[in-house]
């Protein structure tokens, strides 16, 4: 399940984090964890199973559309439909929001079985 992010998640949620690729500099890291402390229009979600496991960057500053920006599980935990069940997740505590990926997140999303994802047969 998601818990919101408190001052407290820092070093969780800047090492989850920095396992995106477009975080892999500290000081972007740095940046970007400020602005999710800060700026109201942007979400941080903890998955939490026994521990923090993943983590999910939301961006909300759109009217209507909740954007993935970020999303990213502790490599002892992937390939177990982790990251799906964040997407999942989200989808469903946005239920008349359309939610979207950046295009750092949307070949993983492209992989979430979502409705509109199918391939065609
Ligand atoms: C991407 C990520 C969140 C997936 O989490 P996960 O819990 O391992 O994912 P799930 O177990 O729910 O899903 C596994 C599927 O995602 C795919 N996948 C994993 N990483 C991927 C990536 N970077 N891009 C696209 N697909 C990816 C797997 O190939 C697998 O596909 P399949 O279902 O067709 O076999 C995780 O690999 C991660 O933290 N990566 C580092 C951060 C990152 O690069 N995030 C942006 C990804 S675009």
């Amino acid at each position: 399940m998601f818990i919101r992010y408190k001052k407290n998640h820092e070093k969780i949620a800047m090492g989850l984090l920095s396992f995106m690729p477009d975080l892999k500099d500290i000081k972007k890291l740095q940046t970007t964890m400020k602005d999710y402390e800060s700026d109201e229009s942007l979400q941080l979600l903890l998955w939490k199973e026994e521990e923090i496991i993943g983590v999910a960057g939301l961006n909300l500053s759109q009217e209507g559309i909740i954007k993935i920006q970020h999303i990213s599980v502790n490599p002892s935990f992937r390939a177990q439909g982790v990251g799906k069940a964040m997407v999942k997740a989200i989808i469903e505590q946005y239920p008349d929001k359309e939610v979207q990926p950046t295009d750092d997140v949307a070949e993983f999303f492209g992989k979430c079985d979502l409705p509109g994802n199918e391939t065609p047969a």
